[in-house]
Formats: structure tokens, C-alpha cells, sequence
């Protein structure tokens, strides 16, 4: 039997594609578009191994998906694949419709008519694992009760619109037609690999290059870190053991202010690499992003107790490991951060310089 990951070569996709072939050596089909965020550098160790099919392609081709799912008698599809990243969703939504929701639809609607004609054991094995996003449940107040599975949907950036969008057609897929599937939302994931348009990696590559941290308007929101590895050993769980139509939500119990997460980066470089110290000087504070989340945290409950998954990993070691892989793999990062990823920042970040003089309010 086989698995069907995609988005296979982005940031979590990547690292659960090396984390399953750790304690699995069932075959992986891996079906990656190779957007910006997707980077084959990432699976490179995996090079010749026969276990590991890598096929570029969109999620939105159906025949493609249909022909996979046949050819490799595929038993469980892993779907990553996403526009990820909320700032690009501010710039431009297109895409994020265009991937998130129609493609999450033409894969379900692949899966559907591959499943249907399934043999029935087979049939009722068969899992679509969804790979969602805490930030579908809108944003929380200081001292409001973390998100449970049953808090209500509130999307806020057009990127949570749309994995809200596709949590509700695999939803619907289902209850009308029973394909088994699987939900999670995650809170915001860090580690290897991690493109650095996201905060963490942005950070360290910033203030390792001696430019500055910029820090959304006051630095107080607050996000709950969990390490890349802790996610992957979740879903492999929810996988093996989640109960099909059911949803669970994974999180390190690790809330963090903006603010936080960058002194930790600054004090851990400030050790690991010091001829930039204090890195602390770095940090600017630049314009809030529009409709920016203030809090998400994640009540971890249900996959605790019903499957038995808790984090190995504490925000320090977790960090830790993070910001001494980015100082090791200098190549990785010079060939992720060539000319698209300069358009980016410069388009992004351009206007936004110089910086404020201190956080909103502070004088
Ligand atoms: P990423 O942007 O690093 O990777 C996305 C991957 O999907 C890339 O390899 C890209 O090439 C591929 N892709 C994009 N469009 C495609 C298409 N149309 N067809 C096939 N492949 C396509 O994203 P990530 O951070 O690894 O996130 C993976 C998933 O996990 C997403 O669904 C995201 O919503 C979810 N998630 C992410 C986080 C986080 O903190 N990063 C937290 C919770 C949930
Ligand atoms: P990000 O990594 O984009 O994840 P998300 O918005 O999906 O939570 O951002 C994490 C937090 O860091 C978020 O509150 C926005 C903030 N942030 C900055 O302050 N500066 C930056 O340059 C970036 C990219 C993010």
C-alpha cells in the first residue's frame, strides 16, 4: 500500500515525508506543484530511494490525482498542499481560492470516485487526512478559553477564509457521501526547513545578516509554537487512529508574544553565533498587518486523551534546534532566498522602512 502526501515539498509537507520513512517503509507519492514554497532541497536526502515517488503537479488536476490514486493503490491521501502564508493572502487572494478551495474540492472529488469503486475493506480503510489550521476559528481575546474543536469558525484573513472554505467541503464530503476523513487544525508550526517569509525563520535570517526584526505593531500578538516534528508525529497518530468525520486540534500549549519569540531568537544567537550581539539592536518595529490576529491558542484535549499524542518538544529545545539548523545550512538558505524570494521582501517589507521608533504607544 501507498501513501498520497501533497504539497509533499513545502515546509511540514517535507518534514513529514522524511518523519514518516523514520518509522514507516511504506511508499510515499508525493504530489507537489513546486510553487515558491516548495523546494524538492528539502527532500533531498530521500534521492534515489525507491519508497519516495515525487510527481510535480496541481492538486487541481483531477485526471492526474484520479491516475495516482489508481496506479499506486494509494490507501490514504495527507493534503497539505496550501497557499500558506497571510500576508501574500492580503496582496493577492487569488490563489489562495485557486489552491486552497477548488483544489481541496477536485481532491476530494478524485478521492470520492477512487474510493467509490474501492473494494469494501478497502473502502472502509481508506482515509483523507485534511491538514487545516487553527486560524480558521478567528482570533481570541487575553484570558478567553483556548479553541476547542467545537469553537465556531471566525476566518479573518483571506488565507483562513480559504482553509475555513475547505474544511467545510471535506466536512460535507463526509456527511453526504462518507468519505473518510480526518480534520486538524494546527497552531503555527516552526523548524527546519521553514520558508522565511514566516516570522521565525525571518528572524533568524535577519538578524544573523544584521538587518532588522520587523515586528508588526505593538509585538504583542500572540501565537502557540509548536516544533515541525510534534505536528508530524500528530498526524501520523490521527492517521492510525483518528476516528473518521472527527476533528482534532494540535498544539504545544507554547503562547508566545511576538515580542517574546524574538528575544529568545536574539539570545539564542547572541550565544550560538555572537559576532552580531547584542541581535537585540535589530529589532524595529514597522506598520501592523491589516486585520491582524491578536491571540490563538489551542486546547490540545481531545487528541491527548483520545489518541495519546503529547509534544516532545518545550518552545526552548524546540527553538533551539531550529536556530542551530538555520546556522548550519547556510546552502539551503542561500537557495531559497535568490530572486523571487527578494521581489517578495522588497514588495513587502519596502514601504514599511524606515521603521517606526518603538512600538505604537511607547514612547
Ligand atoms: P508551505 O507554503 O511551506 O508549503 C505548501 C506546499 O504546497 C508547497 O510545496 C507548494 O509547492 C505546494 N502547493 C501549493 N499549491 C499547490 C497546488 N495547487 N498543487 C500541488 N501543490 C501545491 O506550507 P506549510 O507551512 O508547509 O503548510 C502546509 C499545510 O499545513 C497547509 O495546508 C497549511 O494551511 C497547514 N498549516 C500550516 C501551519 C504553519 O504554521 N505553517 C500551521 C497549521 C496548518
Ligand atoms: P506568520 O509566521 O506569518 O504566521 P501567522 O500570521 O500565520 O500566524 O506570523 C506569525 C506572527 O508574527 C504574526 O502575529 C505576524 C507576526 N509577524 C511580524 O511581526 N513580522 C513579520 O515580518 C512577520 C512575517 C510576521
Amino acid at each position: 500500500m501507498t501513501i498520497l502526501v501533497t504539497g509533499g515539498a513545502g515546509f511540514i509537507g517535507a518534514n513529514f515525508v522524511l518523519d514518516w520513512f523514520q518509522h514507516h517503509d511504506e511508499p510515499v507519492v508525493n504530489l507537489d506543484k513546486l510553487t515558491y514554497a516548495g523546494n524538492l532541497q528539502n527532500l533531498a536526502s530521500l534521492e534515489g530511494d525507491a519508497r519516495h515517488i515525487f510527481v510535480r503537479g496541481d492538486i487541481n488536476d483531477r485526471p492526474l490525482v484520479e491516475r495516482l490514486l489508481s496506479a499506486h493503490e494509494v490507501r490514504a491521501i495527507v493534503h497539505f498542499a496550501a497557499e500558506s502564508h497571510v500576508d501574500r493572502s492580503i496582496h493577492g487572494p487569488e490563489e489562495f481560492i485557486t489552491t486552497n478551495v477548488n483544489g481541496t474540492f477536485h481532491l476530494l472529488e478524485a478521492a470520492r470516485a477512487y474510493w467509490s469503486d474501492l473494494p469494501e475493506k478497502r473502502r472502509a480503510a481508506f482515509r483523507f487526512l485534511h491538514v487545516s489550521t487553527d486560524e480558521v476559528y478567528g482570533s481570541l481575546e487575553l484570558g478567553e478559553a483556548p479553541f476547542r474543536e467545537t469553537t465556531c469558525f471566525a476566518p479573518n484573513s483571506p488565507y483562513a477564509a480559504s482553509k475555513a472554505a475547505s474544511d467545510h467541503l471535506v466536512r460535507a464530503w463526509h456527511h453526504t457521501y462518507g468519505l473518510p476523513v480526518l480534520i486538524t487544525h494546527c497552531s503555527n508550526n516552526y523548524g527546519p526547513y521553514q520558508f522565511p517569509e514566516k516570522f521565525i525563520p525571518l528572524m533568524i535570517l535577519n538578524a544573523r545578516a544584521g538587518k532588522p526584526l520587523p515586528i508588526y505593531g505593538d509585538g504583542r500578538n500572540i501565537r502557540d509554537w509548536l516544533y515541525v516534528s510534534d505536528h508530524c508525529a500528530a498526524l501520523r497518530r490521527v492517521l492510525e487512529a483518528g476516528r473518521p468525520g472527527e476533528t482534532y486540534n494540535i498544539g504545544g500549549c507554547n503562547e508566545k508574544t511576538n515580542l517574546e519569540v524574538v528575544q529568545a531568537i536574539c539570545a539564542l544567537l547572541d550565544r550560538l553565533a555572537p559576532e552580531g550581539a547584542p541581535h537585540s539592536r535589530l529589532i524595529t518595529f514597522v506598520e501592523d498587518r491589516p486585520g491582524h490576529d491578536r491571540r490563538y491558542a489551542i486546547d490540545a484535549g481531545r487528541i491527548q486523551r483520545e489518541l495519546g499524542w503529547t509534544p516532545q518538544e518545550s518552545f526552548a529545545t524546540g527553538l533551539e534546534k531550529t536556530v542551530r539548523w538555520y546556522l548550519a545550512h547556510d546552502d539551503w538558505v542561500q537557495s531559497v532566498t535568490s530572486g523571487a524570494y527578494r521581489d517578495w521582501i522588497e514588495r513587502h517589507y519596502g514601504a514599511s522602512f524606515p521603521p517606526q521608533s518603538g512600538p505604537p504607544g511607547v514612547a
